[in-house]
């Protein structure tokens, strides 16, 4: 299975490094698939610095509904029509911040993939519940809160404590993580779910990207920090992909 390697660029840059930041991977191109996600004002200046190469573009949220009346929201639409291909839903930081449930995440799924964008689900447990040893429950309560049945996208698993912290989880964390997903995915949808990518996150860095991507059932990385850093994400890039 082709990695992905996916940059969320969450809430940085300008319009002009931004743009800088697409030209440098553009002259880096490696053997994996390579996407960055913008801050949504950047999306339009960071497609046309992408156009033509095969560093694809997504956003880091939508809503729900496909248009209306929600102040300061995003639709699906609108981020396709800015360049995007994909879209980063559920990540923790918006569970956190914006109070996302389940059911909201499943309903921007839906909407996500109405407008033809292919969504990147973002799971994973605080650093309390896995003290406590109920990450799989948690991971796992969160897959089939989250998936609609005809979800046809990506899953990210972000130890939230990995988040930003340096510490990514254990190889044998992300391995047995990785196993438990896989397993689920079949559940929820058979065959497809054995076919589905599913992406570590977590203080990956080009030192630690050979190891984690070298274990089995990781389709790739969600990369937050080193995502930010050309030569980083490059780096990181090479890890998956040759
Ligand atoms: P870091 O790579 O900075 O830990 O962020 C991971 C992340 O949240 C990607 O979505």
């Amino acid at each position: 299975m082709r990695q992905l390697i996916a940059g969320n660029w969450k809430m940085n840059t300008t319009t002009a490094s931004a743009a800088a930041l697409a030209a440098a991977l553009r002259e880096g191109v490696v053997g994996c698939d390579m996407l960055v996600c913008p801050p949504a004002t950047q999306l339009v200046a960071v497609a046309a610095a992408l156009a033509g190469s095969p560093v694809m573009v997504g956003g880091q949220d939508c809503h729900g509904s496909p248009c209306g009346a929600h102040t300061g929201d995003i639709a699906a639409s609108m981020l396709a029509d800015a360049g995007a291909t994909w879209v980063i839903l559920g990540h923790s930081e918006r569970r956190a911040e914006h109070h996302e449930t389940d059911a909201v995440v499943r309903a921007k799924v839906l909407a996500a993939q109405g407008a033809g964008l292919r969504p990147i689900v973002c799971v994973g447990e605080s650093a309390a519940e896995r003290s406590e040893g109920h990450h799989e429950a948690v991971v796992g309560a969160q897959l089939v809160g989250s998936l609609p049945s005809s979800f046809d996208g990506v899953v990210a698993y972000e130890p939230i404590w990995a988040i930003g912290s340096g510490r990514s989880a254990t190889a044998a964390d992300v391995e047995a993580m990785h196993a438990f997903i896989r397993t689920e995915l079949v559940q929820l949808f058979g065959a497809r779910g054995g076919e589905m990518r599913v992406l570590y996150g977590g203080s990956v860095k080009p030192d630690n990207a050979v190891s984690l991507m070298a274990l089995p059932d990781v389709g790739g990385a969600l990369v937050g920090g080193a995502s930010l850093v050309a030569a980083d994400f490059l780096a990181i890039a090479r890890a998956a992909g040759g």
